[in-house]
């Protein structure tokens, strides 16, 4: 019926990042930033997704990219820092592509939402549950679920919803990458209670995530 009956989540371990990562070390080199440096170089990362986002499927070898980026967590916090509050770091954002790293508060929740374009996530420090959820005549229902730790990448289509929990009494961080525009897309997110349907979009999500902040007493800018 739905197409979303035939939503796939694609979730990629570190045996499968291994060989992606190999497989995809000619069609992204060099890979000089992630190997012999303790930082990772974000400039050189961005390139690489955007290259990677004109590939004939572009979701698959923009999560080769970061599944690359996430394989060495080490060099992720050195050079966006250990989380330290909910946060939206938005390292681009175009029409085809977004990448932000987002941060978690301790036992942090996010509604069901979804997003109207495929979207990666590789997790660098924590951990992330995630709930997915799917469309019914009655409105939506949860069919399915994974936690995602430090060195994981999930793919997401287009038609996914999810709800995220970070389960951790410390912080946890991922690099998000969509490809549109995540911030100039109206979509939906749903009540965590009544699961009823409301608009939603980049800035609402920002909103939130300083009211996590104001929540715990964090006040420093998002
Ligand atoms: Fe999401």
């Amino acid at each position: 019926m739905s197409k979303l009956k035939d939503t796939k989540i694609d979730l990629q371990r570190r045996a499968v990042v291994a060989g992606a990562v190999a497989a995809s070390s000619q069609l992204f080199s060099p890979l000089a930033a992630f190997a012999s440096s303790k930082s990772m170089d974000i400039d050189r990362f961005v390139a690489d997704c955007i290259a990677a986002n004109k590939e004939t499927d572009a979701q698959v070898a923009v999560n080769e990219v970061l599944a690359r980026a996430v394989s060495t967590p080490g060099a992720v916090l050195a050079a966006l820092g250990e989380p330290d509050k909910a946060g939206l770091n938005v390292l681009l954002r175009s029409p085809s592509l977004t990448i932000f790293a987002a941060t978690w508060t301790p036992q942090m929740n996010l509604m069901p939402h979804d997003h109207l374009m495929w979207a990666n996530i590789g997790i660098y420090t924590g951990r992330e549950d995630n709930i997915f959820w799917k469309r019914t005549p009655e409105g939506i229902e949860a069919y399915g679920a994974d936690a995602l730790f430090v060195k994981d990448t999930a793919m997401l289509p287009e038609d996914a919803l999810h709800s995220v929990t970070n389960p951790l009494q410390r912080f946890t961080g991922g690099i998000h990458v969509y490809g549109g525009d995540f911030f100039d897309t109206t979509r939906s997110q749903w009540d965590p209670e009544t699961l009823e349907e409301e608009p939603s979009d980049g800035a609402r999500i920002r909103r939130m995530f300083q009211r996590e902040n104001e929540r715990l007493g964090l006040t420093k800018e998002t």
